[in-house]
Protein backbone atom coordinates (compact mmCIF):
# COMPACT_ATOMS: atom_id res chain seq x y z
CA UNK A 1 0.00 0.00 0.00
CA UNK A 2 2.65 2.40 0.56
CA UNK A 3 3.59 2.57 -2.75
CA UNK A 4 0.19 3.89 -3.99
CA UNK A 5 0.67 6.66 -1.99
CA UNK A 6 3.90 7.76 -2.75
CA UNK A 7 5.07 10.71 -4.90
CA UNK A 8 4.18 11.27 -8.01
CA UNK A 9 0.35 10.42 -7.43
CA UNK A 10 0.43 11.59 -3.55
CA UNK A 11 2.04 15.17 -3.87
CA UNK A 12 -0.21 16.85 -0.85
CA UNK A 13 -2.91 16.13 1.44
CA UNK A 14 -5.79 16.98 -1.54
CA UNK A 15 -4.18 14.16 -3.03
CA UNK A 16 -4.89 11.78 -0.01
CA UNK A 17 -8.45 12.92 0.12
CA UNK A 18 -9.17 12.18 -3.48
CA UNK A 19 -8.34 8.62 -3.54
CA UNK A 20 -10.11 8.50 0.19
CA UNK A 21 -12.88 9.59 -1.60
CA UNK A 22 -12.30 6.87 -4.59
CA UNK A 23 -11.74 4.41 -1.27
CA UNK A 24 -14.22 4.65 0.71
CA UNK A 25 -18.34 4.69 0.70
CA UNK A 26 -20.00 7.88 0.36
CA UNK A 27 -21.48 8.24 3.46
CA UNK A 28 -17.90 7.45 5.39
CA UNK A 29 -16.03 9.96 3.10
CA UNK A 30 -18.82 12.23 3.69
CA UNK A 31 -18.13 11.77 7.32
CA UNK A 32 -14.81 12.73 7.05
CA UNK A 33 -15.29 15.90 4.49
CA UNK A 34 -18.13 17.13 5.60
CA UNK A 35 -19.23 20.16 8.07
CA UNK A 36 -22.64 21.60 9.65
CA UNK A 37 -25.14 23.54 7.76
CA UNK A 38 -24.03 25.64 4.91
CA UNK A 39 -20.34 24.41 5.97
CA UNK A 40 -19.37 28.08 5.83
CA UNK A 41 -16.77 27.43 8.87
CA UNK A 42 -15.39 24.49 7.61
CA UNK A 43 -14.54 26.36 4.53
CA UNK A 44 -13.58 29.75 6.20
CA UNK A 45 -11.00 27.58 8.66
CA UNK A 46 -8.80 26.55 5.27
CA UNK A 47 -8.94 29.98 3.45
CA UNK A 48 -8.12 32.26 6.54
CA UNK A 49 -4.76 31.23 6.10
CA UNK A 50 -4.56 32.77 2.73
CA UNK A 51 -5.10 36.19 5.15
CA UNK A 52 -1.78 35.54 7.09
CA UNK A 53 1.19 36.69 4.91
CA UNK A 54 4.63 35.18 4.92
CA UNK A 55 7.78 37.44 6.12
CA UNK A 56 10.91 36.19 4.79
CA UNK A 57 14.45 36.43 5.89
CA UNK A 58 16.22 36.09 2.88
CA UNK A 59 20.08 35.19 1.85
CA UNK A 60 20.01 32.98 5.33
CA UNK A 61 21.49 29.71 5.07
CA UNK A 62 19.69 26.81 7.21
CA UNK A 63 21.15 23.16 6.84
CA UNK A 64 19.73 22.09 9.44
CA UNK A 65 15.76 22.49 10.69
CA UNK A 66 14.58 21.97 14.68
CA UNK A 67 10.86 20.95 14.38
CA UNK A 68 10.38 19.85 18.28
CA UNK A 69 8.44 21.13 20.63
CA UNK A 70 7.19 20.49 23.85
CA UNK A 71 3.75 20.20 24.88
CA UNK A 72 2.39 19.58 28.53
CA UNK A 73 6.00 18.52 29.39
CA UNK A 74 6.64 16.56 26.69
CA UNK A 75 9.12 16.59 23.58
CA UNK A 76 7.59 15.55 20.48
CA UNK A 77 9.51 15.84 17.20
CA UNK A 78 7.40 17.49 15.22
CA UNK A 79 5.02 20.51 16.11
CA UNK A 80 1.88 18.98 15.23
CA UNK A 81 -0.13 16.10 16.62
CA UNK A 82 -3.35 13.46 15.28
CA UNK A 83 -6.59 15.27 16.68
CA UNK A 84 -9.07 12.72 17.76
CA UNK A 85 -10.98 12.06 15.03
CA UNK A 86 -14.48 9.98 15.80
CA UNK A 87 -15.42 6.40 13.59
CA UNK A 88 -11.64 5.94 12.62
CA UNK A 89 -12.10 2.20 12.93
CA UNK A 90 -14.70 2.85 9.87
CA UNK A 91 -12.41 4.24 7.73
CA UNK A 92 -9.93 1.44 7.38
CA UNK A 93 -9.47 -1.91 9.58
CA UNK A 94 -8.32 -1.38 12.99
CA UNK A 95 -7.89 2.68 12.12
CA UNK A 96 -7.12 3.96 15.62
CA UNK A 97 -4.35 1.57 16.02
CA UNK A 98 -3.31 2.34 12.66
CA UNK A 99 -3.11 5.98 13.10
CA UNK A 100 -1.50 5.89 16.79
CA UNK A 101 1.21 3.80 15.49
CA UNK A 102 2.05 6.04 12.73
CA UNK A 103 1.95 9.33 15.10
CA UNK A 104 4.62 6.95 17.73
CA UNK A 105 6.46 6.02 14.13
CA UNK A 106 7.05 10.15 13.92
CA UNK A 107 7.86 10.98 17.15
CA UNK A 108 4.24 12.97 18.06
CA UNK A 109 1.11 12.60 19.81
CA UNK A 110 -2.39 10.98 18.79
CA UNK A 111 -5.53 12.05 20.45
CA UNK A 112 -7.81 9.26 20.55
CA UNK A 113 -11.61 10.15 20.57
CA UNK A 114 -14.19 8.50 22.95
CA UNK A 115 -16.30 7.57 19.45
CA UNK A 116 -13.75 5.26 18.52
CA UNK A 117 -14.10 1.64 17.19
CA UNK A 118 -10.64 0.12 18.90
CA UNK A 119 -10.10 -0.20 22.83
CA UNK A 120 -8.18 2.58 24.51
CA UNK A 121 -5.94 -0.20 25.77
CA UNK A 122 -5.31 -1.33 22.31
CA UNK A 123 -4.42 1.99 20.69
CA UNK A 124 -1.88 3.10 23.37
CA UNK A 125 0.03 -0.18 22.73
CA UNK A 126 0.00 0.49 19.42
CA UNK A 127 1.93 3.76 19.93
CA UNK A 128 5.48 4.34 21.09
CA UNK A 129 4.69 8.10 21.47
CA UNK A 130 2.34 9.80 24.17
CA UNK A 131 -1.76 9.23 23.66
CA UNK A 132 -4.35 11.75 24.94
CA UNK A 133 -7.79 10.55 25.83
CA UNK A 134 -10.84 12.95 24.33
CA UNK A 135 -13.65 13.03 26.76
CA UNK A 136 -17.26 12.82 25.64
CA UNK A 137 -19.34 12.40 28.57
CA UNK A 138 -21.60 9.83 26.55
CA UNK A 139 -23.51 7.28 28.76
CA UNK A 140 -23.22 9.46 31.34
CA UNK A 141 -20.48 9.98 34.43
CA UNK A 142 -20.37 6.96 35.31
CA UNK A 143 -19.41 5.50 32.66
CA UNK A 144 -17.08 8.57 31.64
CA UNK A 145 -15.09 7.84 35.19
CA UNK A 146 -14.74 4.30 34.34
CA UNK A 147 -13.01 5.02 31.41
CA UNK A 148 -10.71 7.60 32.43
CA UNK A 149 -9.63 5.48 35.28
CA UNK A 150 -9.23 2.90 32.23
CA UNK A 151 -7.31 5.72 30.39
CA UNK A 152 -4.72 6.47 33.56
CA UNK A 153 -3.73 2.84 34.11
CA UNK A 154 -3.36 2.21 29.94
CA UNK A 155 -0.76 5.44 30.74
CA UNK A 156 -2.67 8.00 28.99
CA UNK A 157 -0.66 11.62 29.67
CA UNK A 158 -3.29 14.03 29.03
CA UNK A 159 -6.96 14.17 28.93
CA UNK A 160 -9.01 16.19 26.29
CA UNK A 161 -12.17 17.69 27.28
CA UNK A 162 -14.11 18.77 24.56
CA UNK A 163 -17.21 21.13 25.00
CA UNK A 164 -18.52 22.74 21.92
CA UNK A 165 -20.96 19.74 21.88
CA UNK A 166 -23.96 21.15 23.71
CA UNK A 167 -25.96 19.20 20.84
CA UNK A 168 -24.49 17.79 17.25
CA UNK A 169 -24.43 20.60 14.40
CA UNK A 170 -26.67 19.52 12.14
CA UNK A 171 -23.93 17.82 8.76
CA UNK A 172 -26.49 18.01 6.32
CA UNK A 173 -24.18 15.19 4.16
CA UNK A 174 -24.87 12.82 6.73
CA UNK A 175 -28.69 13.45 6.37
CA UNK A 176 -28.56 13.08 2.55
CA UNK A 177 -26.71 9.89 2.84
CA UNK A 178 -28.82 8.45 5.47
CA UNK A 179 -26.66 7.62 8.15
CA UNK A 180 -29.26 7.58 10.52
CA UNK A 181 -31.32 5.04 8.45
CA UNK A 182 -28.49 2.93 7.63
CA UNK A 183 -27.66 2.23 11.58
CA UNK A 184 -31.41 1.89 12.09
CA UNK A 185 -33.41 -1.25 12.50
CA UNK A 186 -35.66 -0.61 9.88
CA UNK A 187 -34.33 -2.90 6.13
CA UNK A 188 -36.63 -1.08 4.07
CA UNK A 189 -35.36 2.47 5.73
CA UNK A 190 -31.87 0.91 4.76
CA UNK A 191 -32.41 -0.08 1.19
CA UNK A 192 -32.23 3.17 -0.46
CA UNK A 193 -28.67 3.57 1.06
CA UNK A 194 -27.15 0.39 1.18
CA UNK A 195 -25.84 0.65 -2.75
CA UNK A 196 -22.53 3.44 -2.12
CA UNK A 197 -20.93 0.39 -0.19
CA UNK A 198 -21.73 -2.22 -2.74
CA UNK A 199 -19.51 0.58 -5.17
CA UNK A 200 -16.76 -0.16 -3.03
CA UNK A 201 -15.67 -3.33 -2.58
CA UNK A 202 -12.43 -3.11 -1.57
CA UNK A 203 -13.67 -1.27 1.42
CA UNK A 204 -16.08 -3.37 1.63
CA UNK A 205 -13.96 -6.72 2.26
CA UNK A 206 -11.68 -4.48 4.55
CA UNK A 207 -14.66 -3.27 6.79
CA UNK A 208 -16.28 -7.07 6.86
CA UNK A 209 -12.99 -8.82 7.65
CA UNK A 210 -12.63 -6.32 10.59
CA UNK A 211 -15.91 -7.44 12.15
CA UNK A 212 -18.24 -5.09 10.38
CA UNK A 213 -20.13 -2.40 11.97
CA UNK A 214 -17.87 -1.19 15.29
CA UNK A 215 -19.32 -0.54 18.78
CA UNK A 216 -17.77 1.73 20.99
CA UNK A 217 -15.56 -0.23 23.29
CA UNK A 218 -14.45 2.51 25.24
CA UNK A 219 -18.23 3.82 26.87
CA UNK A 220 -18.45 0.34 28.50
CA UNK A 221 -22.43 0.59 29.48
CA UNK A 222 -23.25 -1.06 33.16
CA UNK A 223 -24.67 -4.70 32.25
CA UNK A 224 -24.63 -3.94 28.92
CA UNK A 225 -21.10 -4.17 27.43
CA UNK A 226 -19.93 -1.60 24.80
CA UNK A 227 -22.55 1.27 23.23
CA UNK A 228 -23.43 -0.01 20.10
CA UNK A 229 -22.22 1.96 17.52
CA UNK A 230 -24.70 4.70 16.79
CA UNK A 231 -25.09 7.64 14.31
CA UNK A 232 -22.33 10.27 16.01
CA UNK A 233 -25.10 13.29 15.89
CA UNK A 234 -26.82 10.50 18.30
CA UNK A 235 -23.96 9.68 20.72
CA UNK A 236 -23.01 14.04 20.42
CA UNK A 237 -26.71 14.46 21.58
CA UNK A 238 -25.54 13.43 25.10
CA UNK A 239 -21.99 14.57 25.63
CA UNK A 240 -22.55 18.40 26.82
CA UNK A 241 -19.51 18.67 29.33
CA UNK A 242 -20.13 22.17 31.35
CA UNK A 243 -17.72 23.78 33.49
CA UNK A 244 -19.38 22.20 36.59
CA UNK A 245 -18.52 18.95 34.91
CA UNK A 246 -14.85 19.86 34.85
CA UNK A 247 -14.43 19.52 38.67
CA UNK A 248 -15.60 15.79 38.77
CA UNK A 249 -13.23 15.50 36.09
CA UNK A 250 -10.30 16.83 37.55
CA UNK A 251 -10.99 14.80 40.63
CA UNK A 252 -11.09 11.79 38.82
CA UNK A 253 -8.04 12.41 36.33
CA UNK A 254 -5.20 13.68 38.31
CA UNK A 255 -2.88 14.41 34.99
CA UNK A 256 -3.21 17.29 32.96
CA UNK A 257 -6.76 18.40 31.26
CA UNK A 258 -6.80 20.52 27.55
CA UNK A 259 -10.17 21.87 27.19
CA UNK A 260 -10.93 21.69 23.29
CA UNK A 261 -13.21 23.81 21.82
CA UNK A 262 -11.88 27.64 22.55
CA UNK A 263 -13.13 30.28 20.24
CA UNK A 264 -12.82 33.64 22.32
CA UNK A 265 -10.75 35.64 25.10
CA UNK A 266 -13.39 34.69 27.84
CA UNK A 267 -13.79 31.12 27.44
CA UNK A 268 -10.22 30.72 27.42
CA UNK A 269 -9.79 32.82 30.44
CA UNK A 270 -12.54 30.76 32.30
CA UNK A 271 -11.06 27.58 31.06
CA UNK A 272 -7.09 28.96 32.75
CA UNK A 273 -9.34 29.59 35.80
CA UNK A 274 -10.67 26.16 35.75
CA UNK A 275 -7.40 24.70 36.09
CA UNK A 276 -6.54 23.41 32.57
CA UNK A 277 -2.95 23.16 31.38
CA UNK A 278 -3.72 24.07 27.71
CA UNK A 279 -6.65 24.96 25.36
CA UNK A 280 -7.44 23.69 22.14
CA UNK A 281 -8.57 27.10 20.07
CA UNK A 282 -11.48 24.74 17.84
CA UNK A 283 -14.67 24.64 16.24
CA UNK A 284 -14.37 20.91 15.59
CA UNK A 285 -13.17 21.17 12.18
CA UNK A 286 -16.56 23.23 11.39
CA UNK A 287 -18.75 20.43 12.18
CA UNK A 288 -20.70 21.92 14.82
CA UNK A 289 -21.56 25.84 15.15
CA UNK A 290 -21.84 26.80 11.71
CA UNK A 291 -20.88 30.55 11.14
CA UNK A 292 -18.12 30.79 14.13
CA UNK A 293 -14.99 32.69 13.48
CA UNK A 294 -11.90 30.47 11.71
CA UNK A 295 -9.47 29.18 14.04
CA UNK A 296 -6.66 31.07 13.28
CA UNK A 297 -8.58 34.27 13.11
CA UNK A 298 -9.52 33.55 17.11
CA UNK A 299 -6.13 32.57 17.66
CA UNK A 300 -4.82 35.97 18.35
CA UNK A 301 -7.64 36.98 20.73
CA UNK A 302 -7.39 33.60 22.59
CA UNK A 303 -3.39 33.96 22.99
CA UNK A 304 -4.20 37.64 24.26
CA UNK A 305 -6.38 36.57 27.08
CA UNK A 306 -4.45 33.32 28.23
CA UNK A 307 -1.36 35.82 28.56
CA UNK A 308 0.86 32.91 28.69
CA UNK A 309 -0.78 31.38 31.61
CA UNK A 310 -1.23 27.97 29.76
CA UNK A 311 -0.22 26.29 26.84
CA UNK A 312 -2.81 27.16 23.40
CA UNK A 313 -3.10 24.80 19.99
CA UNK A 314 -5.19 25.35 17.39
CA UNK A 315 -6.73 22.93 14.96
CA UNK A 316 -9.07 23.35 11.82
CA UNK A 317 -8.03 23.85 8.60
CA UNK A 318 -4.67 22.31 8.59
CA UNK A 319 -3.29 21.09 5.00
CA UNK A 320 0.19 22.42 4.31
CA UNK A 321 3.58 22.63 6.64
CA UNK A 322 2.64 26.63 5.75
CA UNK A 323 -0.24 26.64 7.82
CA UNK A 324 1.34 25.58 10.38
CA UNK A 325 3.83 27.66 10.06
CA UNK A 326 1.55 30.48 10.41
CA UNK A 327 -0.30 28.94 13.62
CA UNK A 328 2.38 28.97 15.31
CA UNK A 329 3.81 33.27 14.54
CA UNK A 330 0.54 33.50 15.92
CA UNK A 331 1.05 32.15 19.13
CA UNK A 332 0.05 28.57 18.89
CA UNK A 333 2.76 26.27 21.06
CA UNK A 334 1.71 23.06 18.34
CA UNK A 335 -1.42 22.30 16.05
CA UNK A 336 -3.79 19.32 16.47
CA UNK A 337 -4.20 17.80 12.59
CA UNK A 338 -7.97 16.19 12.40
CA UNK A 339 -8.86 15.58 8.41
CA UNK A 340 -5.26 16.15 7.20
CA UNK A 341 -4.46 12.88 8.19
CA UNK A 342 -7.80 10.71 7.98
CA UNK A 343 -7.81 11.17 4.54
CA UNK A 344 -4.26 9.69 4.39
CA UNK A 345 -6.47 6.92 6.70
CA UNK A 346 -9.23 6.73 4.60
CA UNK A 347 -6.50 6.48 1.37
CA UNK A 348 -4.79 3.99 2.47
CA UNK A 349 -4.27 3.04 6.20
CA UNK A 350 -1.19 3.58 8.11
CA UNK A 351 1.00 3.98 5.13
CA UNK A 352 -1.84 6.80 3.63
CA UNK A 353 -1.32 8.43 7.74
CA UNK A 354 2.20 8.19 7.65
CA UNK A 355 2.44 9.91 3.98
CA UNK A 356 -0.09 12.79 5.41
CA UNK A 357 2.62 13.16 8.18
CA UNK A 358 5.39 13.41 6.03
CA UNK A 359 4.21 15.98 3.95
CA UNK A 360 3.69 17.73 6.59
CA UNK A 361 6.96 17.57 8.19
CA UNK A 362 8.96 18.50 4.17
CA UNK A 363 6.50 21.34 3.95
CA UNK A 364 7.78 22.38 7.64
CA UNK A 365 11.13 22.15 6.80
CA UNK A 366 11.26 23.54 3.18
CA UNK A 367 8.97 26.85 5.07
CA UNK A 368 10.88 27.08 7.74
CA UNK A 369 14.42 27.35 4.61
CA UNK A 370 12.59 29.44 2.30
CA UNK A 371 11.82 31.98 5.65
CA UNK A 372 15.52 32.28 7.27
CA UNK A 373 14.18 30.10 10.27
CA UNK A 374 16.06 27.13 12.09
CA UNK A 375 13.71 26.12 14.33
CA UNK A 376 9.96 26.03 14.96
CA UNK A 377 10.94 27.98 18.61
CA UNK A 378 12.08 30.62 16.85
CA UNK A 379 8.86 31.22 15.14
CA UNK A 380 7.00 34.58 15.80
CA UNK A 381 4.87 37.33 14.76
CA UNK A 382 7.91 39.04 12.80
CA UNK A 383 7.50 36.07 10.21
CA UNK A 384 4.38 36.98 9.08
CA UNK A 385 1.97 39.65 8.13
CA UNK A 386 -1.45 39.26 9.90
CA UNK A 387 -4.41 41.47 9.33
CA UNK A 388 -4.46 44.49 11.60
CA UNK A 389 -8.21 43.89 12.48
CA UNK A 390 -7.38 40.00 14.20
CA UNK A 391 -4.18 41.53 16.72
CA UNK A 392 -6.46 44.40 18.82
CA UNK A 393 -6.01 41.96 21.74
CA UNK A 394 -3.64 39.97 21.09
CA UNK A 395 0.00 40.18 23.12
CA UNK A 396 3.62 41.31 21.97
CA UNK A 397 5.55 39.23 20.34
CA UNK A 398 7.67 38.44 23.44
CA UNK A 399 4.86 36.64 25.35
CA UNK A 400 4.10 34.41 21.97
CA UNK A 401 7.45 32.81 21.87
CA UNK A 402 9.09 30.28 24.16
CA UNK A 403 8.26 26.70 23.18
C1 LIG B 1 -17.22 13.69 16.41
O1 LIG B 1 -16.73 14.23 17.34
C2 LIG B 1 -17.61 14.36 15.22
O2 LIG B 1 -17.49 15.59 15.15
O3 LIG B 1 -18.07 13.70 14.28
Amino acid sequence: MSRAVDSPRVVNIADLRLMAERRLPRAVFDYIDGGADAEFTLRENCRVFEDVILRPRNAVAIPQCDLHVTVLGKRLDLPFLLAPVGSSRMFYPRGEEAAARAAGAAGTAYILSTLSGCRLEDVKAASRGPVWYQLYLVGGRDVASATIARARTAGYSALAVTIDTAVSGLRERDVRNGTKELLGSSITSKLPFLRQFLMRPRWLAGFLRDGGLMSFPNVMLPGRGPMPYADVAAALEQSTVSWADLRWIREAWKGPIVIKGVLTGDDARRAVDEGAEAIVVSNHGGRQLDGVSATLRALPEVVGAVNGRIEVLLDGGIRRGSDIVKALCLGARAVLCGRAYAYGLGAGGEAGVTRAIQILRADLVRTLRLLGCSSVAELDRSYVEAPVAWLIDAPSRASVSGR
